[in-house]
């Protein structure tokens, strides 16, 4: 019997990727880009900036892009954004909930309004920008929902309970989602970064104690990279992924391993 071997590719896809700003985001859209997809690079209205950056390195890899302003927290830019990217695009294959916030506390100092910028930028924009694209996808057959979460969705941490609850919490909504969702042709998947070097982090980076704490839990020995996601990303968007859904993919260096 011949084998069939499935593309790791996505050429000609739409990506909607969101918080598109500098860090993963961005990693995550030149990626897709280079495997084959058109992307719609989405950031906050006030951000909008640094999704045009992405958009014209986009560009530059020689795919289609498109800044679009859209908030997570506010279902009525989601909606526009959507429609927006709908328009340009004709549909969406691929989304990537990637916006999200970390405010790290000591939990006896996390206040009520820190609880709720965490939940509705990481877990609430996570399921209704999933069910604004999902319902797309569903009327097409055919959908790659990839949810950024962390491998403090994974393991506990200190200084993380908001975010970690977050997270966790976008765990189990990407495995009830892609078994709600398997029937549409639609896959739902969640990467598990460990702490990745980025612009909005870089100030711990410049703390030898927490580095080398870090390096020391890590079994890899190093800080993770925003490109250390493409692959992930880019596999699960990919045919080769057709039967893969539910799954978290910790991309942590061995962290949650031991
Ligand atoms: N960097 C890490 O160590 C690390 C580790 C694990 C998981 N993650 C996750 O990766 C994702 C990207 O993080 P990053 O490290 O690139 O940080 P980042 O702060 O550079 O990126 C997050 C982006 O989300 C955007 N955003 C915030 N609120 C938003 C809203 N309401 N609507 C739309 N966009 C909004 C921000 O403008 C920003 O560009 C996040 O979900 C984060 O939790 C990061």
């Amino acid at each position: 019997m011949a084998v069939v071997f499935p593309s790791m590719r996505v050429d000609g896809q739409v990506a909607l990727i969101t918080g598109c700003g500098p860090g993963i985001g961005r990693a995550l859209a030149l990626g897709l880009a280079h495997a084959g997809a058109d992307i719609a690079a989405s950031e906050m209205p006030s951000r909008l900036a640094l999704a045009e950056e992405t958009a014209a390195d986009v560009r530059a890899l020689g795919r289609q892009a498109l800044a679009v302003a859209l908030d997570v927290t506010d279902l009525e830019s989601i909606r526009q954004a959507v429609a927006a990217v709908q328009e340009r695009f004709g549909r969406i294959d691929i989304l990537v909930n990637n916006a999200g916030v970390n405010i790290v506390k000591p939990a006896f100092d996390i206040t009520p309004e820190d609880w709720d910028l965490t939940h509705n930028v990481n877990l609430r924009g996570t399921f209704f920008c999933s069910q604004a694209v999902g319902r797309l996808m569903a009327a097409r057959g055919h959908g790659r929902i990839i949810n950024v979460a962390s491998q403090f969705g994974l393991v506990g941490f200190e200084g993380r309970g908001a975010y970690a609850a977050s997270k966790g919490g976008i765990v189990n909504l990407t495995r009830t989602l892609a078994v709600e969702w398997a029937t549409y042709g639609i896959t739902v998947n969640a990467i598990a970064p460990t702490y990745t070097a980025t612009v909005h982090n870089a100030h711990l980076r410049e703390q030898p104690a927490f580095v080398d704490y870090y390096v020391r839990r890590i079994p890899r020995g190093r800080l993770g990279l925003p490109e250390d996601l493409i692959g992930a990303v880019v596999y699960l968007a990919s045919p080769s992924a057709a039967m893969v859904t539910g799954q978290i993919l910790a991309v942590d260096g061995g962290w949650t391993a031991w």
